[in-house]
């Protein structure tokens, strides 16, 4: 009996314990480490990561400086998710051969495709640095001095590090907003070649319509290739490259999972805030969300309509559109969800707690006293300076490309690292549509100017030219702009060695003023949020000293524990759908999606597909033998956030039983709350990913490659 109700008491515990949390992975502490036990896992800390014996750690990647892969054999198989191989799938794609439309499989090791700016990397090891950083701060020094002193006292530790050679590399990187700094060692490999990709309409089902949300039913996966030289060391590109060994490939599990059973993500997640003050929360709505949603609405519009045009077209914007409109969506769904769950007012109730806290001891805590005051009137004084910051960026920086070029070779010049202007000209001009491209323009200064939120940040040179010269309409003064630049004709960029040579041009002249107004919005406002937002992080993890606090993602090799669980809604939130309470997809509700939504391109399947998915023959060994279906994609309470993508998702034996590819809609205000109930990781099923190899494509050399268990 008192078994039974410690078992019971167990079970009870785990269902409202939280999964919060992306924990530094040679940093576990022996209590986080009794919980993942606890949960399922049944590896040994030195089989999870290790520094001399090959380990789970050395499987995973960090994946082309955005999101985070999955080596899968002992010739450097690499899964990763569509969405990251997205860009390089793109490169590849004309009209003639689609390969975002068809997908692409690589017949033989020759016929891998090389990716200039693709890269890995290997964690080695991270080290806790903070005394060495930190103890060469003099007390009493300033915010200004501190910094100085810690990017200098970083440079020299990775120089240390860097000069080893063979690809390997290391970053200092703060905690915990600056009060902790770990020093992370990777090695690097730069020939990564494209092995798979799966049709668009498989890859990416669900589109914009499904971003952000479950029920999902995208096998959001494709597959790459490590090569390097014959020592198995990084090399350059070249073809007498041969395929890496790694140390530690991951094992593929067909056995999948049940409700409860236990789950861990291994990878990169990108940024969180959880830490961040009720009155950082708000200005990120305002002065963040709102201006990026809006202004990237603008933008979509029109790359929408470009893309219907034509194939070549379609295709030239694709990877741009897919960033641009994820976090378009992703802005609306964190203000939905911060609003839906009240975020800020449970921050003020901590908020609240701490200034009590505070006064309880005004010696002891003094540094605390008055913080949230100091928060409240910096965040009211910069909201200007941040606004029109951020309109400036989604609007200039992140608005036309050939705007956003001219600013970027600029800052180059300005900061002093200017790279080879040839190349960066062939690269970005690759895809860029100047029709197009002058449509996006006209419309985001337009904007701009109607958006700004005082007189100051006007580009002033632009507006007196429009005026004066155009009679007031931008229209003209974008045409005669087009017309006469360079820019806007790339045969005449190609003398050019660099962006000074170009001086006097009309877009040259253009970036000069949006340079000045970013002068004056932000960099012109003194920026004083972040050293009293460390102190409030500092007072909140002081006031709750017994509980172990995660720092904040930072791209940092993570891991997130956790459990297959459905998603129990609570109400106020985005609604239940019946199979939306289900923990997995099956093909059945793939094909319904389709069927439902004849009009929209985002659930169009190629006949190939479709056929395949009715026709629902799929092989026995990636049939879930609890539904008696093919599972698609699964939820897991792990924590997750963007950079995630592509992470490994592992069973307690540490098999691979999934690809992280998403988190939902609920729960979005995720990277700056977890929330308990609701937050959820979104994964395709492994046994999906093999089926469309597999049954769907019949590239049994891949299937090969792999070990399944
Ligand atoms: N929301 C996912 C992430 O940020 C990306 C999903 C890609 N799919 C899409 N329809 N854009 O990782």
């Amino acid at each position: 009996m008192r078994k039974l109700t410690f078992v019971l008491l167990a079970v009870l515990c785990l269902s409202a314990r939280a999964d919060e949390g992306m924990w530094v992975i040679g940093n576990l502490s022996e209590k986080t480490d009794s919980i993942l036990r606890t949960l399922g896992l049944e590896l040994t800390p030195e089989e999870l990561y290790s520094t001399e014996t090959p380990s789970l750690n050395d499987a995973i990647v960090q994946f082309g400086g955005f999101c985070s892969g999955v080596v899968v054999s002992n010739d450097g198989l690499v899964f990763t998710n569509h969405h990251c191989g997205f860009g390089s799938i793109q490169d590849y794609s004309t009209p003639k051969h689609d390969y975002l439309k068809n997908g692409f499989f690589a017949k033989s090791f020759a016929d891998e495709l090389p990716n200039e700016e693709l890269y890995v990397l290997f964690h080695i090891k991270t080290v806790d640095v903070t005394d060495l950083i930190l103890g060469a701060v003099p007390a009493g020094a300033t915010e200004v001095q501190t910094d100085s002193i810690v990017d200098a006292m970083s440079s020299q530790l990775t120089k240390m590090v860097d000069y080893s050679g063979k690809g390997i590399q290391s970053e200092v990187n703060p905690f915990y907003k600056g009060s902790k700094y770990f020093l992370s060692v990777y090695q690097r490999y730069d020939d990564v070649r494209l092995v798979y990709a799966p049709p668009q309409c498989l890859g990416k089902y669900g589109g914009d319509t499904d971003n952000w949300m479950w029920p999902r039913q995208t096998c959001d996966f494709s597959v790459f290739r490590i090569y390097a030289d014959k020592n198995n060391d990084p090399a350059e590109y070249s073809k007498e490259n041969v395929p890496y060994h790694p140390r530690k490939y991951a094992h593929v599990s067909t056995q999948g999972y049940r409700d409860g059973s236990y789950a861990m993500t291994l990878g990169y997640p990108g940024g969180t805030d959880r830490y961040l003050s009720s009155y950082g929360i708000e200005s990120t709505m305002r002065t963040t969300n709102d201006v990026r949603y809006q202004v990237r609405g603008v933008k979509l519009d029109i790359l929408n309509e470009a893309m219907r045009q034509s194939d070549a077209l379609r295709i030239m914007y694709a990877s741009k559109y897919a960033s641009c409109s994820n976090y378009w969506k992703f802005s609306l769904g964190q203000n939905t969800a911060l609003d839906n769950l009240k975020v800020i007012d449970e921050k003020q109730q901590l908020e609240r707690q701490l200034a009590a806290w505070a006064l309880e001891d005004t010696v002891a805590r003094g540094r605390y006293i008055g913080v949230l005051d100091s928060l409240k009137v910096i965040y009211q004084e910069e909201y200007n300076a941040l606004y029109g910051y951020n309109l400036w960026v989604e609007s200039f920086y992140g608005g036309s490309d050939i705007v956003s070029f001219v600013l970027t070779n600029m800052m180059g010049v300005l900061r002093d690292n200017e790279d080879d202007f040839q190349k960066n000209v062939a690269k970005a001009y690759r895809d860029i549509d100047v029709d197009t491209d002058k449509k996006v323009f006209l419309a985001m200064l337009k904007n701009y100017i109607e958006h700004v939120p005082n007189e100051q940040f006007l580009p002033q040179q632009i507006c007196h030219e429009v005026d004066s010269l155009f009679n007031g309409d931008y229209e003209r003064f974008v045409d005669y702009l087009y017309e006469t630049s360079a820019f806007s004709h790339p045969e005449l960029l190609q003398q050019a060695h660099s962006i000074t040579e170009l001086s006097g041009d009309p877009m040259i002249n253009v970036g000069i003023d949006m340079i000045s107004v970013l002068f004056s919005t932000i960099w012109g406002t003194p920026h004083r949020e972040d050293s009293y937002e460390r102190i409030l992080c500092d007072g909140i993890r002081e006031m709750n000293h017994d509980h172990e606090f995660y720092p904040d993602a930072n791209f940092t090799m993570r891991l997130s524990y956790g459990l297959c669980k459905p998603i129990d809604f609570a109400p106020g939130t985005t609604g239940l759908k019946e199979e939306a309470t289900q923990m997995i997809t099956s093909p059945r509700s793939f094909l319904n999606k389709h069927e439902q939504n004849p009009d929209n391109l985002d659930f169009e399947l190629i006949p190939s597909v479709y056929k395949w998915m009715k026709r629902g023959k799929f092989s026995k060994q990636y049939i879930d033998s609890r539904t008696g279906k093919l599972p698609l994609c699964f939820l897991t309470t792990n924590d997750i956030t963007g950079g995630n993508s592509g992470s490994g998702m592992f069973d307690g034996k540490g098999r691979l039983i999934g690809l992280a590819f998403d988190g939902n809609w609920e729960a979005m205000s995720g990277d700056l709350k977890f929330d308990n109930a609701l937050q959820r990781c979104i994964g395709v099923d492994i046994r999906w990913v093999l089926s469309v190899i597999d049954d769907y494509s019949g590239a049994k050399r891949l299937i090969k490659e792999l070990t399944i268990e």
